[in-house]
């Protein structure tokens, strides 16, 4: 962490521009939210060197084995932000990635911690500032209640779609998926998931 994790981190003390952080010609800019022990992050990454990757995760072991990987495999697309995605959210310019992944994020089940849940309004409207229009908000859980508050949530919100095709297949992950360690645990566990895909207007 002492060694790598500053050449991988991102700065968020001034101005944050994507150019400075990714120095190469690049294709998207994809984020993903919570990435746990960053699985997911080192193998899109490693999959997919044109595009560039932020990760984001406050919690310090996750962060430690994935920046133990993506030094390992000497990955140069990944960023790394330890901490919340919130503030990372605020730092980034407007209309400037071209996903969001938020994958199975703690679903806080008791009634009085949901206002604890990253998905709210105050949320979502930063999420479609760094959105480019056109671009995806992906969300997967394997909590009913979760699944429901986010599509209430989204329903309200004036910046996203839900397109008509997604609907029918909400219940089919993306072209290309993996599951992640939390989609297997709950697999195991007997939990089918939720795949809701919102389009930035
Ligand atoms: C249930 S785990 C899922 C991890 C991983 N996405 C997966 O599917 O295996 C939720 C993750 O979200 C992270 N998290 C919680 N609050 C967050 C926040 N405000 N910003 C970014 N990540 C957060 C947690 O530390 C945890 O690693």
């Amino acid at each position: 962490m002492a060694d790598f994790l500053p050449s991988v981190a991102v700065d968020l003390s001034g101005a944050l521009s994507l150019d400075a952080l990714f120095p190469f010609t690049r294709t998207e800019v994809r984020l993903e939210i919570g990435f746990g022990d960053g699985e997911r992050l080192v193998e899109q990454s490693s999959q997919r060197p044109d595009v560039a990757f932020l990760g984001c995760e406050p919690f310090l072991n996750g962060v430690a084995k994935a920046v133990a990987a993506v030094s390992d495999r000497a990955l140069n697309n990944v960023r790394i932000h330890s901490g919340d995605a919130r503030d990372l959210l605020a730092a980034l310019p407007a209309g400037s990635l071209d996903r969001i992944e938020l994958l199975y994020p703690d679903p806080w089940p008791k009634r009085r911690h949901h206002k604890r849940r990253i998905v709210s309004d105050d949320f979502l409207a930063a999420a479609a500032r760094v959105l480019k229009s056109g671009c995806e908000l992906r969300f997967a859980t394997d909590i009913d209640d979760y699944c429901a508050w986010t599509l209430a949530h989204l329903s309200r919100s004036k910046d996203f779609v839900w397109p008509a095709s997604r609907p029918a297949d909400w219940l089919t992950p993306w072209e290309g998926w993996s599951p992640t360690r939390y989609e297997m645990k709950a697999r195991r566990e007997g939990r089918p998931s939720a795949y809701l895909t919102f389009v930035r207007k």
